[in-house]
């Protein structure tokens, strides 16, 4: 047998030595995840019965007081329990696979999209924070060039149609999110409905007077707009990257005290912008119902877009307040 032959045969024992040890793993992961499944069911059976049993507990012990002061005290520790317990069932769900919404199960189909660890978790906000970032970059620069430099319709048509497809993939992008246990305000979701229905109402704005004299104020607010967001990108993406420190406390030197002021000092600078923001879609959305009562008004876009911008800032400021006051009340890290 030839020198060339043996080493070739000794390469092929080697590799093939290999690839059993492979399918013997293969086999392996198969039967785990088979197990995996299984308990995946079993805790998700679980949650369920227990949660109807602690709802049904809870409500037989609404109005019970308690005879002496050592039974309601019973009582109030029970009542308290099945609280905390009700509470941690959602966290538990968020490492388990679980039924789309109609809105996910309409786009995506019967599809499990719940990500079944912390770092997937984290790397998939981190990619949902990282697009916005880009996106918003590229949106800045095209608001830019249609103000500064030119007013043709169909540049202002694809900067629409930018927006109109960046918050509809936000918002299954969210959906996502809070499949896998974001806390994302419903609000945020919606706004970006609304901001997409906005978009595709201006795409079908024909070019008139009435398009002309709100063209300039509408870019020039997109652009403020695009510009605030990536100021907010960076902000969420702090506060991403500190709280996942935060979880691995043990190998990094990063204090729930100095998140907390980490977070008051970005939102103290990032407030005035954001309030800035939600007044001109006040100020927007008085225009052009003013616009709306000029005798030559017949564009239905107008007094749509206005109703959208004067929803936005309702929504915006109101939401923004109380996310500020409540941390401001509760001034408590949020949980990983
Ligand atoms: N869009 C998407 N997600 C948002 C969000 C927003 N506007 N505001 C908060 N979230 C997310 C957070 O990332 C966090 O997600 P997680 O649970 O996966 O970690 C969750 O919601 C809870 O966040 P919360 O603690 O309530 O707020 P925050 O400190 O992250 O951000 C603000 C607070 C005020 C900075 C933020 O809500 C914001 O920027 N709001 C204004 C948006 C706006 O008005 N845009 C228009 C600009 S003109």
């Amino acid at each position: 047998m030839s020198q060339s032959l043996t080493s070739l045969q000794d390469e092929w024992e080697s590799v093939d030595a290999e690839y059993k040890q492979l399918q013997e793993r293969h086999t392996m992961y198969l039967h785990k995840l088979e197990e995996i499944s299984k308990l995946q069911n079993s805790c998700s059976a679980s949650i369920t019965s227990q949660r109807r049993r602690l709802k049904e507990m809870h409500s037989s012990l609404v109005d019970k007081t308690g005879t002496s002061d050592r039974e309601a005290e019973a009582l109030d520790e029970i009542k308290s329990k099945i609280k905390v317990h009700l509470n941690t069932f959602s966290e538990m769900e968020a490492y388990l696979p679980k039924k789309n919404g109609l809105y996910l199960s309409l786009v995506l189909g019967n599809v499990n999209v719940t990500l079944l660890n912390k770092q997937s978790k984290f790397a998939y906000k981190d990619e949902y924070e990282k697009f916005k970032l880009c996106t918003m970059a590229v949106l800045l620069l095209i608001s830019f060039i249609c103000y500064f430099f030119v007013a043709y319709r169909f540049l202002d048509a694809i900067l629409n149609f930018l927006l109109l497809w960046y918050y509809c993939t936000l918002t299954v992008r969210e959906s996502i999110l809070i499949s896998n246990g974001s806390r994302i305000k419903g609000w945020w979701v919606f706004h970006h409905y609304i901001s997409a229905f906005l978009s595709g109402v201006i795409l079908t704005w024909p070019d008139g007077d009435f398009y002309k004299m709100f063209r300039n104020q509408f870019l020039a607010y997109s652009f403020y707009q695009s510009f605030v967001q990536c100021l907010q990108c960076y902000y969420q993406s702090g506060c991403l990257y500190r709280l996942r420190a935060l979880g691995e406390r043990h190998n990094m030197d990063l204090t729930v005290e100095g998140f907390q002021s980490w977070m008051w000092k970005g939102l103290t600078f990032l407030l005035p912008f954001l309030f800035f923001g939600h007044f001109w879609q006040l100020y927007n959305s008085l225009c052009l119902f003013r616009m709306a009562q000029l005798p030559e008004y017949k564009e239905w876009q107008v007094l749509m877009c206005g109703l959208c911008f004067f929803i936005l800032f309702l929504g915006n400021f109101f939401t923004t307040l109380a996310v500020f006051l409540r941390k401001l009340v509760s001034q408590k890290p949020k949980s990983l």
